[in-house]
């Protein structure tokens, strides 16, 4: 690639962090599927082992097929490095434990994926970060949770289960009034906007959705938009010597990458979170097709919200590409004329209703997933969140009558007709 040019979307999707292999030729990314590396002298060793010289040594630290993953990634969001990590919750973890500990807190706003609000809810705290929850849209709850000991405003950029896009950069604003990052997972919108680009500093996504595509991998990763200030005083990890490197300061010896350098030389060595090579592949191969499957996700979905709108079955639709939808402002500033893959629905009746359409799909799979390429569906009221009270669920957005839909890359005219059959006979 010509270093000059500055590509485009698609072919950084397809090309960026690859070259053809320098001993095979081989065109596609080889999967190293080794634990380790031979070093060329002792006097190597001890360079790479003391982070004075760029190069594998193991590959829970680093390797070379998830290093065109990590390039490729970092390309798509525009940051200047990434993390590839076992899964999307490790991806979080780390984001998060890389600038916070014990006594630290986080805002995070209230609308998250599930597995996401009760790391940040019931687990965090026991290791002493409190995480205070703010409503997506209230800016000024950002403000008023903030106090000296906060290290990060959070959110997602479309929120799970009510779709709430946030205004990126309002938000970012507000934390780096505070001189503290804004952490953006994702997942639900990559390729439709770059929240890097719109005031945050931190991406996290899980690469088990758009990025792998078709429900095979498990997979995260971390983007450092590298443009955060880590001496600025609230940071003491960057700034201060680190005793695992012999007190090597990660502000001095890495500078724009202090962030992402830390993340990997000290968390993954550390806590292990490392992605496998063969899954690193994997989703290379998905990246070469992202924004490819991304449109007909979205064109899909804005094809079935509206015709759920005009279904005598239905009650309501959520889908942010509906112009009376409470999100549709901020998708129009942010998504660049996709609205995502889901589309939430009240089946009229409630409970029994909602079962029994999810009991009669024929192409649609129940499937507690998203971002597939096949149509998945489910109601969250009797899985997911039926270990809470019928109280907490309304709380949440889950009403008895709530289904999600997860709208893949299909034919629509089929999906619409399984729609349409599975919701007969469910409200007859
Ligand atoms: C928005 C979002 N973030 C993070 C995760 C967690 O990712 P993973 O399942 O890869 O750990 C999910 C999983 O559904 C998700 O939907």
């Amino acid at each position: 690639m010509n270093k000059k040019r500055k590509y485009k979307q698609r072919t950084l999707e397809v090309h960026a962090g690859e070259m053809p292999d320098p001993v095979t030729g081989a065109r596609a990314t080889p999967i190293y599927h080794t634990s380790s590396y031979a070093f060329e002298s002792a006097e190597k060793a001890k360079k790479l082992y003391a982070l004075e010289e760029e190069g594998h040594l193991y590959t829970r630290l680093s390797n070379p097929t998830s290093e065109v993953l990590e390039k490729r990634v970092a390309a798509i969001e525009n940051g200047i490095g990434a993390l590839a990590q076992s899964s999307g919750m490790s991806a979080i973890l780390l984001a998060i434990l890389n600038i916070a500990g014990n006594g630290d807190e986080i805002v995070s706003s209230n609308n998250l994926y599930g597995g996401t609000y009760t790391l940040f809810k019931n687990t965090m705290p026991n290791w002493g970060i409190k995480v205070n929850f703010v409503d997506t849209h209230d800016l000024k709850a950002y403000e008023n949770a903030i106090n000296d000991n906060t290290k990060a405003i959070y959110c997602e950029s479309i929120g799970n289960p009510q779709l709430d896009i946030p205004d990126f950069e309002a938000i970012s604003e507000i934390a780096h009034k505070n001189n503290i990052p804004l952490i953006v997972d994702n997942t639900s919108a990559i390729t439709m906007v770059k929240p890097l680009n719109h005031g945050a500093d931190i991406v996290v996504h899980s690469a088990t959705k758009f990025l792998s595509g078709n429900g095979t991998n498990m997979g995260g990763i971390i983007v450092d938009g590298g443009t955060f200030d880590w001496t600025c005083g609230k940071f003491p990890q960057f700034t201060e010597p680190d005793e695992s490197y012999h007190g090597l300061i990660y502000s001095e010896a890495f500078g724009k990458k202090a962030y992402i350098m830390k993340a990997r030389v000290h968390l993954m060595k550390d806590l292990g979170t490392v992605m496998s090579p063969i899954n690193a592949f994997l989703i290379i191969q998905s990246c070469m097709t992202l924004s490819l499957r991304v449109n007909q996700h979205c064109a899909n979905a804005l094809e079935i919200a509206n015709f759920l709108k005009n279904h005598e079955s239905v009650s309501w639709v959520n889908y942010p590409g509906l112009e009376d939808n409470e999100n549709h402002e901020m998708a129009e500033k942010y998504l660049n004329g996709n609205y995502g893959c889901i589309v939430s629905f009240g089946i009229k009746g409630g409970i029994k209703e909602g079962k029994k359409f999810i009991e009669n799909v024929e192409l649609l799979s129940h499937v507690a997933n998203i971002a597939d390429s096949k149509t998945l569906v489910i109601h969250p009221a009797s899985t997911t969140h039926s270990n809470m009270t019928e109280e907490e669920q309304i709380a949440s957005g889950i009403t008895p009558d709530f289904i999600r839909m997860s709208v893949g890359i299909e034919d629509v005219s089929d999906l619409i007709y399984d729609i349409n059959q599975a919701l007969k006979k469910a409200v007859e």
